[in-house]
């Protein structure tokens, strides 16, 4: 039995939050109504707590039971938000991550899949506020049911009706689905770049910005996983909810990932990891001269290689190939060379996708079959795209 939140913010449509709801139920769902104060002139706290038959959310301080917070309590246990209809005020609040009612509350306090059915008048979802914020919760994962067009309830025609209820009931329905495919497995992930030491104040790096590795984490997650990343230097966090190692060198990368490997039934390799380090780090800070600096570079180990020895029978190993070419005969040669199942190439020198930026295109390719290509996605939806792929290649 899954727990959906479900959100309903003031608009006309509200009273389609009924149906909702109930098609919900009917898909195996336990479903808690949450309303915010506006949707309420439209419809009743009593309709939801009659057809759920279970208390539902109005006000930041509702407190069905004594001593405990149940915007904690809601986002805590819920398995999927659904907010439909969603208003315009609802979209840029959560794009802003502003709390200033039960809903939104239970939004900021919630780490799971989110999905939002907007509803509203067509020029309000097309102002730029609107169409900026949908733009910044796609981006973090959450999906979008977008509006239909036609006449909307203020008479004027153009995109803003609120989807079918039996449209956006499947959507959940598919992200609960979607939600279950890694639970109870163990999820390794090496992410970021690594620091190889010069000297006591610099180092050899990349450009990794652990972005990808993050959104790993993140869907595994969603998806029921316990996630461990071990990761080098990021300016990006790993979610909330994985455990977390950090490391700086390739070396300590490989010691780390070694003691979560044999555990692990998906190791995903997103980190790159230098391939060298410096032979004899200088102990203090090397100083400027006239002569030549040379610096001996010694191979790394291969981190992914290494855990595909020590992994479990039936383990998956997924590597990534950052390459500045779309030829997927390097990703295919070092699917061999490693030993691993899956290898995900993306070719870095295109602008806009790969390093340091929020989207990236994938091309998966597996021990058998045909590539597959994800097209250019963000990085969430492309981490999820990869991990619904790779999950089927688990042992039942
Ligand atoms: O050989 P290359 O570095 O291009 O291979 C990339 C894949 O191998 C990535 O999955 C990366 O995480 C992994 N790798 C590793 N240890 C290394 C080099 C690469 O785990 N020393």
């Amino acid at each position: 039995m899954s727990n959906v939140v479900l959100g309903v913010t003031g608009s006309i449509a509200a009273y389609r939050a009924a149906d909702l709801a109930r098609e919900l139920m009917r898909g195996g769902c336990t479903v808690r109504v949450c309303l915010t104060p506006s949707a309420e002139k439209f419809v009743t706290r009593v309709l939801f707590e009659s057809l759920t038959g279970q208390p539902c959310l109005v006000w930041a301080f509702d407190e069905p039971e004594a001593g405990r917070m149940a915007h904690i309590d809601w986002a805590r246990q819920a398995d999927l938000l659904v907010i439909a209809p969603a208003t315009a005020n609802i979209l840029n609040k959560l794009a802003a991550g502003v709390a200033d009612d039960m809903l939104s509350t239970i939004a900021l306090a919630y780490t799971g899949p989110m999905l939002v059915a907007p509803a509203m008048n067509p020029a309000m979802l097309a102002n730029d506020t609107t169409q900026e914020s949908l733009r910044r919760l796609v981006a973090r994962g959450v999906e979008i049911v977008q509006p239909a067009e036609g006449e909307v309830a203020c008479g004027e025609h153009g995109q803003g009706k609120l989807a079918s209820v039996s449209e956006i009931a499947s959507a959940a329905l598919a992200l609960i689905g979607w939600t279950r495919s890694l639970r109870g497995r163990r999820v390794l992930i090496t992410s970021g770049p690594t620091r190889e030491p010069i000297d006591s104040v610099r180092f050899l790096s990349n450009r990794s910005s652990g972005k990808m590795g993050a959104a790993l984490a993140k869907a595994a997650l969603w998806m029921g996983a316990e996630v461990t990343v071990v990761t080098g230097p990021t300016s990006v966090p790993p979610p909330l909810g994985a455990s977390v190692v950090k490391v700086e060198t390739a070396q300590e990368m490989l010691a780390a990932a070694s003691e979560e490997a044999p555990a692990a039934d998906l190791i995903l390799a997103v980190a790159a990891v230098a391939d060298y380090r410096v032979a004899e780090p200088s102990r203090g800070k090397i100083r400027r001269t006239a002569e030549d600096l040379l610096l001996r570079l010694v191979p790394n180990p291969d981190v992914v290689a290494e855990l595909g020895r020590i992994a479990k029978p039936g383990a998956v190993l997924v590597g990534f190939a950052a390459e500045p070419t779309d030829d997927l005969a390097v990703a295919r040669e070092k699917l061999e060379r490693k030993g691993l199942h899956f290898i995900a190439a993306n070719d870095v020198s295109r602008p806009g996708i790969g390093f340091e930026s929020d989207e990236n295109e994938l091309v998966l390719i597996g021990r058998q079959g045909p590539p597959e290509r994800s097209g250019t996605l963000s990085k969430i939806a492309c981490a999820r795209w990869l991990l619904e792929r790779v999950a089927r290649a688990l042992p039942g």
